[in-house]
């Protein structure tokens, strides 16, 4: 016998104070109970008139509802006979369950085996503030950002009539920028490439687990700097590559350190001109025997450049990619620092033997960058504005780089602050008696964000300290940070 749905449909309730149409709401709650399996197939819904009395709304807005079911599918109307829950629901419904809709366990998907190993070695990454607050690591100067050029060149560009940048984009990346960053690296980099080589990622995480996945298989060794850059090291771990930690010193990566852990490596993963967290910069010596190691391991090594324009000194530390003449090292790039992070924009240089294999991933796969977003910034660097951007800002990051060191003085002995020639972070190492874990947690009490180094390490390394992000403060912010560190010291000692 043909159930009637009346005694469910009973339950339905309609608010009309919300801003969402009565005939939309009641259209949902009917949805849900067909699809919830609440009404089966086959039974029959009261006369239009009578559900309209009950739930309290016009026959109208329930005769809306309903012919819109009826054309999903889920309802059908029988001539003479009425409104009923249509039979073709049974293939859209699971087998019932035995116990009530409301008990039932949603199901945890099996996940894949790179994943379930992955997440265990995943080093979280500190949620940081978007707004500007000592000592933020990662955060440009936001503050000094020229918002009015910007907003002038990307109004402009949203008046043009330009299907380039409302069509599908280039896989590759927007051509203009392409060419304005192989001219930008020649000019400051001291790199020479073709625009062809540069392919635009979302930011250089997503230039991280492009070449990570195309280059190395599960289980192949991948020499990272320990400690070093949180997230590229997830990015190799997430496609299942096995992270070796190799000593870091004030040379950068130790290359002897790595040919005993895992001479037959597969790729090495490096931060030369500025090493991430502890801020030196790679000797020759270190490059020219990374590359020679590279050689006879037949390995890849990418170079993560993240703030290299930021130098202090007159000259910019060379890249590993200018002296690379065998084609091995994959260079990264990111506008995060440079411009701003929200932006996501990166861009990778592909090495020519690479090249074709890149190309035919991009073409086939994976989606690229906003063209609007790309336009801009092409533009940005056209206009020269960016070349007088990183030149302010170098100078900006260097006066707040003194600053902090000026102040930090005060702290010598308790926390001391590691000299930097670029960037705009410093470490600050922990005198023995003061605990990593107390120091951030009193400090972040008191509105103060630090970054424990041991969160960068990959295996247990000898330093302790705190990882000071300085871009994104103002002189008087970092005054009153090294305050607070200052005050926060008596109740961080160990015992
Ligand atoms: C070492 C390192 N490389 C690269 C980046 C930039 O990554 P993305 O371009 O994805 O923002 C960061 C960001 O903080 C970083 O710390």
């Amino acid at each position: 016998m043909k159930r009637h749905a009346g005694a469910v449909l009973s339950s339905i309730t309609i608010d009309k104070s919300a801003d969402r149409k009565i005939s939309i709401q009641l259209y949902m709650a009917l949805r849900d109970l067909l699809l919830t399996g609440a009404l089966t197939p086959g039974d029959r819904l009261p006369a239009t008139r009578t559900l309209a009395q009950e739930i309290g709304v016009s026959r109208t807005t329930v005769i809306d509802a309903v012919d819109r079911l009826i054309s999903e599918g889920l309802l059908e109307a029988r001539v003479g006979a009425g409104t009923f829950v249509s039979e073709a629901l049974n293939a859209r419904l699971a087998p019932r369950p035995s116990r009530d809709v409301s008990d039932a366990v949603p199901i945890t998907p099996r996940l894949s085996h790179a994943t379930r190993h992955a997440i265990p070695d995943f080093v979280l990454r500190t949620r940081l503030p978007h707004k500007s607050q000592a000592f933020v690591t990662a955060l440009p100067a936001l503050d000094a950002f020229p918002m009015a050029q910007w907003a002038k060149l990307s109004a402009r560009h949203w008046r043009k009539d330009r299907d380039d940048i409302t069509g599908y984009g280039d896989p590759f990346g927007y051509m203009p920028l392409r060419r304005a960053i192989a001219r930008q690296l020649n000019a400051s980099r001291g790199i020479k490439c073709d625009p062809q080589q540069i392919f635009i990622t979302n930011g250089a995480q997503r230039a991280f687990s492009l070449v990570g996945g195309m280059l190395v298989n599960p289980g192949e060794p991948v020499w990272f700097e320990n400690p070093g850059a949180i997230g590229a090291r997830n990015a190799f771990v997430a496609i299942g590559a096995n992270p070796v930690a190799v000593r870091v010193d004030a040379e950068g990566l130790s290359v002897e350190d790595g040919l005993a852990k895992a001479p037959h490596f597969r790729l090495a993963f490096v931060t030369p001109s500025h090493q991430q967290p502890l801020g030196h910069v790679m000797s020759l010596s270190r490059r020219l025997a990374l590359l020679k190691a590279a050689d006879e391991a037949d390995a890849m090594v990418v170079e993560d450049d993240y703030d290299g324009e930021f130098y202090y000194g007159d000259q910019p530390p060379p890249t590993l990619k200018s002296i690379d003449t065998h084609g091995r090292v994959i260079y990264v790039g990111t506008f995060s620092k440079s411009l701003f992070p929200a932006l996501r924009l990166g861009f990778v240089l592909v090495p020519e033997g690479l090249l074709e294999s890149v190309e035919r991933v991009c073409l086939t796969w994976l989606s690229g960058v906003p063209t609007v977003t790309q336009a801009i910034v092409a533009e940005f660097m056209d206009e020269g504005m960016f070349a007088t951007h990183i030149r302010t800002m170098r100078q900006l990051y260097r006066d707040r780089h003194d600053t902090l060191m000026g102040e930090a003085a005060s702290l010598a002995g308790d926390i001391d602050l590691q000299p930097t020639s670029s960037g705009f972070h410093a470490v600050g190492l922990l005198s023995a008696d003061l605990s990593e874990d107390k120091v951030v947690a009193a400090a972040a009490a008191r509105g103060i964000t630090t970054v424990p180094l041991s969160r960068y390490a990959l295996s247990r390394i000898s330093q302790r300290g705190i990882v000071l992000g300085f871009g994104s403060c103002a002189r008087e912010e970092i005054r009153k940070g090294v305050e607070v560190l200052k005050s926060v010291l008596p109740e961080c000692r160990a015992g």
